[in-house]
């Protein structure tokens, strides 16, 4: 198993896809370390293995070395989902002694120009290259995480390109996903069938060529996709969210979907949320599925999809993702991409403020 913990949602950047709610938690709301390290213990005994130290920016928190030492005695691997900001050489050097496992460093475009302008932070790409140069320098396991949209989509061989010259072991192709501020921005972001056409042979070409130097995963923008993902490789299997205030979620957008109530950890042990609440529940397994699903020969491949983007886009949590073909809610979802994409001009971003 592993968990998300969004340890804060404050961050110096604004991307405007950001996963995060877009009501924010504000700092007084947050967890303290030693709420923190009685979940990542709960965690431990629940059979997480890998704890994700994610945002907002966790580097906002002032005590992230000691949340990682918590997470690595509770014997959690730890991985730091980062935008760099915020960490200097002192800290990273401290986060290595502290015995974190691993780090994930986001990307918002390959030039200044670009990354200040999606992350609205003035500096932020020079910050980044210099955090980027100071991971590699202590050795830590790097994995980029580019974000891919309508504006960088086309700067996909610049960004595998920096991935190399970083020494990342691995980069994210990630595709915005249209949750959180991406749903907002969603027609700002949406990039166009032939763009995504030329990704899909960019990736391909280098998972070929760059074999034994750099993993390469995909993630597509899946609207394009004729069948939903895997979300969470299901509900309630192998994955959960903690929010900074202790909610716990099945996925990071569980809060989108209104009829269902979350519990937090500092009100009941988190192995009873996660086996006996009725959030976790409500689409565990397969026999909340519709009719369609459940006789389809891809039920226990793709469980479903995404129950969040099926109360985005048809207003209906269970009903199919209105990505599948097979879905009634494909058409809906089709004229949203025609209406978006063929649109005279995107819309400005909002940004996470
Ligand atoms: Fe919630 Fe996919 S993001 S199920």
């Amino acid at each position: 198993m592993a968990m998300l913990a969004e340890l804060t949602h404050r961050c110096p950047l604004a991307c405007p896809y950001c996963s995060n709610p877009t009501e924010l938690l504000a700092k007084e709301t947050e967890l303290d370390t030693g709420a923190w390290a009685d979940v990542f213990r709960q965690a431990a005994k629940l059979g997480v293995l890998q704890l994700h130290l994610s945002g907002g920016e966790p580097a906002s928190r002032r005590d992230l070395v000691d949340l990682v030492i918590a997470a690595r005695e509770a014997g959690l691997y730890t991985n730091l989902i980062t935008s760099g900001i915020g960490l200097t050489e002192r800290r990273l050097r401290e986060l290595d002694d502290a015995g974190l496992d691993h780090v994930q460093l986001s990307l918002q475009g390959v030039t200044s120009a670009m990354a200040d302008r999606i992350g609205g932070y003035k500096g932020g790409f020079d910050r980044k290259m210099h955090v980027a140069e100071i991971i590699a320098d202590i050795g830590f396991p790097l994995t980029l995480n580019a974000v891919m949209h309508r504006e960088n989509l086309d700067d996909l061989p610049q960004t595998i390109d920096m991935a190399l010259r970083l020494g990342a072991r691995r980069i994210e192709v990630a595709c915005v996903q249209f949750q959180g501020w991406a749903l907002i921005n969603r027609a700002a972001l949406q990039p166009s069938r032939e763009q995504v056409e030329t990704a899909k042979r960019t990736v391909a070409r280098a998972i070929e060529t760059l074999k034994g130097r750099l993993v390469i995963d995909f993630v597509p923008p899946d609207y394009y996709s004729d069948f939903p993902k895997a979300c969470m490789n299901g509900w309630g299997s192998t994955g959960l969210n903690i929010t900074p205030d202790g909610t716990v979620l099945p996925c990071h957008a569980a809060e989108t979907i209104p009829h269902l109530q979350f519990e937090k950890v500092t009100d009941r042990a988190l192995a009873d949320i996660w086996y006996n609440s009725d959030a976790f529940n409500a689409y565990r397994g397969t026999d909340w599925m519709p009719a369609l699903c459940q006789s389809c020969d891809r039920r226990d491949i793709d469980f479903g999809g995404c129950r969040c983007q099926a109360m985005a886009v048809l207003g209906d949590a269970a009903a199919p993702d209105p990505v599948c073909r097979k879905s009634p809610g494909r058409a809906a979802l089709d004229a949203l991409l025609d209406e978006e994409v063929d649109a005279v001009a995107a819309p400005e971003f909002v940004f996470r403020r």
